[in-house]
């Protein structure tokens, strides 16, 4: 079973996260773990954080000669703004925040939450996910994630192949596929700073390539539709999941909701088995396990809940109304969400994939894929 977890505070030593059950034999590059750390620091409208940290994987275990062992892979990224022995707490919670429902649960500070809600704590969960997107590439399927609307600005997709879109993405500032929408979009969340306010937005992450009969319809907790909403509702911020049409499907008649199903024999040997979907309203799953099509995944994330033009709020020590107290913050978070949701979605779907191929090693995986193939063919 492919799982990790994640220890570390948000202006602690260090963050760290345990892989655990990856396969052997994985010849691993830390430096495409750093780019997707760098994409992660990055987006218009990050707060000055970012300009401290640096973030780098060090990869602490379960690696020798850079190929992987089977055994426990700690992943470790270093904090460059480590002063938390010296910051004081916090006595006025903000709304949106963990402030009151943690300290009145712990018994304790403010500080001693929001050092462990913050969303500083992604940097490993993205390294975690990095890592598991070598593994996924192995098998030839990719996860690729952007914003879709931000600020309640749906931004138009330009169309292209995975390649094509990622170039796009990355080109932009914004991390959609459409570079054009950039400026007014870098206005609005520059405007919204200047207001003492922030701003959420919508995030698609699609996984290409992905064989039948990942996940299982046999237990609950083994659905991946059900587990890759938990995976993405455990992202700070996120308040909402869509699994293809979402939330859409409820509002139109089956016969408008539910993807065909052809075949084209000379379709047979790519992920599809020559299954052909004309629509993929599904999102690539039904009943959660997946059908040969993209994974395609929605998100809501709301927006950063510190305000410099703080809401009301109590001080906690006299109860006294007060302002909600101010830290340092983003006032738009939207397109690093994107890059962590692409990277815990990966996480996820590479679960999966080791319960159905086996996680001891990849050469097994890979004879275990091949014969899944030969056999799914013949159904
Ligand atoms: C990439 C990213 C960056 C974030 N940056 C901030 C921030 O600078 N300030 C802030 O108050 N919240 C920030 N958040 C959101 C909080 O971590 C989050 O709202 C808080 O932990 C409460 O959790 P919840 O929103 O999931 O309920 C960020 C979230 C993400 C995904």
């Amino acid at each position: 079973m492919l799982r990790y977890w994640t220890a570390g505070e948000s202006h602690g030593k260090t963050l760290l996260a345990l892989v655990d059950g990856f396969p052997a034999g994985l010849e691993i590059e830390t430096d495409s773990i750093d780019l997707e750390l760098r994409r992660r620091q990055g987006g218009y409208g990050r707060g000055g954080r970012q300009n401290i940290e640096k973030d780098r994987v060090e990869v602490m275990t379960g690696v020798w000669k850079n190929v992987t062992l089977g055994s426990p892979i700690a992943l470790q990224v270093i904090n460059k703004d480590y002063k938390l022995e010296r910051l004081k707490d916090l006595e006025r919670p903000r709304p949106g925040h963990g402030d009151l429902a943690g300290a009145v649960k712990y018994l304790g500070s403010i500080r001693g939450i929001l050092e462990r809600a913050s969303a500083r704590e992604t940097a490993v969960r993205v390294a975690a996910g990095a890592l598991a997107k070598q593994l996924l590439r192995v098998f030839g399927i990719e996860a690729f994630g952007y914003v879709a609307e931000l600020g309640g600005v749906a931004i138009e997709p330009k169309p292209g192949t995975l390649e094509e879109q990622r170039a796009l993405r990355d080109q932009s500032a914004i991390y959609s596929l459409n570079p054009d929408q950039d400026e007014p979009i870098k206005e609005m969340i520059d405007q919204c700073g200047k207001d003492g306010d922030t701003l959420g937005g919508i995030l698609e992450i699609r996984v290409e390539g992905l064989p039948f009969g990942l996940g299982t319809h046999a237990q609950w907790d083994r659905k991946l539709d059900g587990r890759l909403a938990q995976a993405v509702m455990a992202v700070q911020a996120i308040k909402g999941v869509e699994i293809g049409l979402g939330f859409e499907a409820a509002r139109r008649p089956g016969s408008q909701v539910h993807d065909a199903i052809n075949y084209e024999s000379e379709q047979q040997d790519n992920p599809t088995l020559g299954y052909q979907r004309p629509t993929n309203n599904a999102g690539g799953l039904e009943a959660g396990m997946t059908n040969g099509q993209p994974l395609v995944i929605r998100a809501a994330k709301k927006p950063i809940s510190t305000l410099r033009k703080a809401l009301d709020s109590i001080n906690l020590d006299t109860k006294e109304p007060q302002r909600a107290n101010y830290e340092r913050s983003d006032v738009c978070a939207v397109s690093a969400a994107s890059v962590i949701l692409e990277n815990v979605v990966a996480f996820e779907v590479a679960t999966a994939l080791v319960d159905k191929f086996g996680g001891d090693s990849i050469q097994e995986m890979r004879a275990r894929w091949d014969l899944f193939h030969e056999m799914a063919k013949k159904r």
